[in-house]
């Protein structure tokens, strides 16, 4: 069965709002990455992007490493497959039982993130007698006055910045090994020359804070940011990115460098289908209103970019401008305006593009009751369906 086929028989059987993803295309993807990592580089999956299981196990057994914010994410990654060894925690939401969950587990590295974390951490490493591996999570100054989802320029909850690092004594955290720093301020970055700018920034500035603080600078983490373009054909490639890393890494003469990859992992791989339930023209603009919207996919809403939408299997060349909404009695659930067919009618089917990642774990599924969204998957060209959607009756109290 061809891709088409494979998702008419998820809609014949769901009759409801549904994520598609392509997993074997996905693979390839992950091969690629993977195949040609430099040994000092290591790749880490930003389980927030998407935490399905299957997505999960096969970056595990491509070599992908899980950064993991959340115990449900920790337990997700075990569940998936993923032994202690490549897991890190990452997050600024870290209680003690958290903590010692992390350390319970035997994660490899925990990045932290503020000076309780520090505290906390070294004394349940302290009970248990053993050594945790950590980072310090650093939140630069920036020149450009721009905003970013991961906070830019901005001051935010991740991390502390570095003269409030250099407050604190090492010598006081005997349970803890410090391995290195993580920095990760600009998500979305599409241009190498961007990156490049990002990138030797952060490596300057946490070079010069961790020879200041007195430990070798072993490991630098760099996050995510790698981008996707929701709005053209812009690709970042792979091998440019690492020919990057690989001059930044001989400029600074660095150790080892760490990314934590979520959109551009997943992101490309993964649809969204809801079908229409109106169609009206009001004060001269066409709206199309939708089954699902940002109860099934809030980025539109909470970052105001659209992804990507197309009709599903109508050949209709002739288009026409469209906003599209969703279900919520709010206007914030606006999908986006596009160009759609003339022909556009109440039941066909809407596939918005590129929601792989940041799209069903990046919801709002409860407002007005609605349906809770099913996932189907594609992987060895078999059809499976790990979530078949909820009807509201399954889910209300
Ligand atoms: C700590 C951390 N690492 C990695 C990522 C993944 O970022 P991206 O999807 O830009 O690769 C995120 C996303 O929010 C994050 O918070």
């Amino acid at each position: 069965m061809n891709r088409a086929d494979h998702i008419k028989e998820v809609i014949n059987r769901f009759q409801s709002s549904f994520y598609f993803y392509d997993l074997d295309q996905f693979e390839v993807h992950i091969k690629n990455i993977k195949g040609t990592l430099h040994p000092d580089i290591k790749v880490w999956y930003a389980t927030k992007a998407n935490p399905l299981t299957e997505v999960l196990r096969i970056l595990n057994k491509n070599g992908f490493g899980a950064d993991v914010a959340s115990l449900g994410e920790l337990k997700q990654a075990r569940t998936a497959g993923y032994g202690p060894k490549d897991l890190i925690a990452t997050g600024p939401a870290k209680s003690k039982s958290y903590l010692a969950g992390l350390m319970q587990a035997e994660v490899q590295a925990i990045v932290i993130e503020s000076i309780n974390q520090l505290k906390d951490l070294n004394e349940i490493a302290g009970k248990l007698g053993r050594t945790q591996e950590i980072l310090l999570r650093v939140q630069l100054e920036w020149d450009d006055d721009l905003k970013s989802v991961l906070g830019g320029s901005s001051i935010t909850p991740f991390g502390l910045g570095t003269e409030d690092w250099k407050e604190i004594d090492l010598k006081n955290y005997k349970n803890l090994k410090v391995q290195g720093l993580h920095c990760f301020q600009w998500g979305n970055i599409l241009d190498i020359e961007q990156l490049e700018k990002v990138w030797d920034h952060t490596i300057l500035e946490c070079q010069k804070l961790s020879l200041e603080m007195g430990f070798p600078l072993e490991v630098l983490d760099l996050g995510g940011g790698l981008g996707l373009s929701y709005k053209d054909d812009r690709e970042l490639n792979f091998s440019e990115v690492q020919d990057l890393l690989i001059k930044l890494k001989t400029k600074y003469e660095l150790d080892k460098i760490w990314l934590e990859l979520g959109r551009f992992s997943i992101g490309k791989f993964g649809s969204y289908f809801t079908r229409i339930v109106d169609i009206k023209t009001v004060r001269g603009k066409n709206i199309v209103v939708t089954e699902g919207g940002i109860n099934h996919m809030a980025r539109p809403a909470l970052v105001g970019e659209s992804f990507p939408c197309e009709a599903f299997m109508l050949e209709d060349s002739e288009l026409t401008s469209y906003a599209v909404h969703g279900p919520l009695c709010t206007a914030l659930d606006t999908l986006g305006e596009f160009e759609l067919p003339m022909s556009l009618k109440v039941g066909d089917w809407l596939e918005f593009k590129r929601t792989g990642a940041y799209g069903f774990s990046e919801s709002m599924p409860y407002f007005l009751c609605h349906d809770l969204v099913g996932e189907a998957i594609v992987y060895q060209n078999e059809l499976m369906v790990p979530r078949m959607p909820k009807t509201n009756l399954e889910w209300m109290v």
